[in-house]
Parts: structure tokens; C-alpha cells; sequence
């Protein structure tokens, strides 16, 4: 559970990038993150995941303050962050390793773990080679496997299908909705309209850093009822807000 209760955040000589802000995430939920460029999904997700500090309000992940109790907290969810060119200096096996004693997984579950995903996201051959050397959508697919194979409660993702194939793009999203129907909570940002609609339960939209819609889809339709498509729903709700 991702409970966000009246967050904002300025930043240096920049007006409000979030602006009082107001979610909750609960267990067993998938909700997708939609707005437009700059909106503030970025910041809220380094907000909710200890790596920026709201100016104001306060984040709880399973009801664990994310400012006042770091660690505890960062214990609870797996993050994807936007940019995936972190350790490069480390091979893709490494860096899972690195990832799995943070996460403290023992030997035998990560082992197995690893080889699953690792099959999944056909990266098998690549695993020793450094992350310097791997393409985009690679670097991409090993901070996801790092996340699922430590498994936590919480994951926690900005854009994570950027740059994916369709295959693996497909694995993930099924990793999603596995991890959600086990009552778990998942949180994504996308710009994807079509994976918002598939996946989620609930989106939530933001715009100029407010939160413009939050709920399911069908509460959206039956406020827009002129409106069939997500795209369409979309553009109304962002260009009346
Ligand atoms: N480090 C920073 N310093 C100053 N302003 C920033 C910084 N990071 C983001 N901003 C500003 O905060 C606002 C929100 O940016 P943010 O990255 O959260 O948007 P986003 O919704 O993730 O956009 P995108 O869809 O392009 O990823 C923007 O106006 C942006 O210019
Ligand atoms: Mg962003």
C-alpha cells in the first residue's frame, strides 16, 4: 500500500513541480501514473521512493514513513526509475547479485530467480557481460529483473516499457498483474494510453503537478460519457483542468 497524503515540492527557483497531491495506492491494485511531459509523475515517484524530500505532506508505503524511516521503508518496494544507466561498471550477474544481498534473498531462491528471468527476458547470454556493453532496452530489462527478483511488496516504476520489445514488454506486464493478483501493490507511470487501459484498476492523472482524475476507468467514462476512448477521456480531462 502507497498511501501520499498532501505532497508537494518546489524546487530550487522553479514553481510548484507537485502541488498538494493526495493518493492511495492499495493492496492488490495496479494504477497507472498518466500526464503529460513534465507533469510531475517523475518527481512524485523520487518522492514516494526516499530520492528527493516533499516540501511538504507525507508518504507511508505498508504505513512506513518514507522520510523518517529511509531504510525500513525502502525495504518494502523495488523501483524503476526512469534512467536505467546505473552500474554500468558492473556485470548484468553482479549487479543482480549486488541487488539480491541488499534485498537479503538467499542463495538458492535467487539462483533460481535469476534463471527464470533471466529466460524470460533472454538475457541469459548477457549476464557476464558488463552493463556498459548492453543496449538500451537491456539496461532497461536488468534493473526490471533486479526489482522482480527481490520481489518486493511494492514495486514502483517510471516508464518501465520504454524501450522494451513486445516480448518483454508482454513478460512484464504479466509480472504485473501476477504480482498484483497475489495482493500486492503495483504503481507505474506510463505514456502508453493502451497499457494504462489494459493493465490498470485505477489511473491516476496529473497535470501541473495536481491530480486532475483519480479512480477506475469506468468512473472516468460515466463523468465523460461523450468520450470512448482513453485518448479522448485523456485530452479532456488534462485540457479542462
Ligand atoms: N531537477 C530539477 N530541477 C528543477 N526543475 C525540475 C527538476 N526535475 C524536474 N523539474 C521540473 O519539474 C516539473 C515536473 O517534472 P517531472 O520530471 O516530474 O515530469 P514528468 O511528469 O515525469 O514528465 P515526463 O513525462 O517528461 O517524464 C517540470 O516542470 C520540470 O521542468
Ligand atoms: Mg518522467
Amino acid at each position: 500500500m502507497i498511501e501520499i497524503k498532501h505532497v508537494s515540492k518546489v524546487y530550487p527557483g522553479n514553481k510548484k513541480a507537485v502541488d498538494d497531491i493526495s493518493v492511495t495506492i492499495n493492496d492488490g491494485e495496479i494504477v497507472g501514473f498518466i500526464g503529460p511531459n513534465g507533469a510531475g509523475k517523475t518527481t512524485t515517484i523520487k518522492m514516494i521512493t526516499g530520492v528527493l524530500n516533499p516540501n511538504e505532506g507525507q508518504i507511508l508505503i505498508n504505513g512506513i514513513d518514507i522520510v523518517k524511516e529511509p531504510l525500513k521503508a525502502k525495504m518494502e518496494f523495488g523501483l524503476v526509475p526512469d534512467q536505467a544507466d546505473i552500474f554500468l561498471r558492473l556485470k548484468g550477474i553482479e549487479y543482480l547479485n549486488f541487488i539480491a544481498d541488499m534485498y537479503e534473498i538467499d542463495g538458492s531462491l535467487r539462483k533460481q530467480r535469476i534463471a527464470q528471468l533471466a529466460q524470460a527476458f533472454e538475457m541469459s547470454a548477457a549476464l557476464n557481460d558488463k552493463i556498459l556493453s548492453y543496449s538500451h532496452g537491456m539496461r532497461q530489462k536488468i534493473v526490471i529483473m533486479g526489482v522482480l527478483i527481490c520481489d518486493p511488496r511494492v514495486w514502483i516504476l517510471d516508464e518501465p516499457m520504454t524501450g522494451l520489445d513486445p516480448q518483454s514488454s508482454f513478460r512484464l506486464k504479466e509480472k504485473m498483474r501476477e504480482h498484483a493478483s497475489r495482493g500486492n501493490t503495483v504503481f507505474f507511470s506510463t505514456h502508453v494510453l493502451e497499457v494504462a487501459e489494459k493493465l490498470c484498476d485505477k489511473v491516476a492523472i496529473i497535470n501541473h503537478g495536481r491530480i486532475v482524475f483519480f479512480g477506475t476507468l469506468e468512473e472516468l467514462k460515466a463523468m465523460h460519457p461523450n468520450c470512448t476512448t482513453l485518448e479522448e477521456l485523456f485530452l479532456e480531462v488534462v485540457e479542462h483542468a
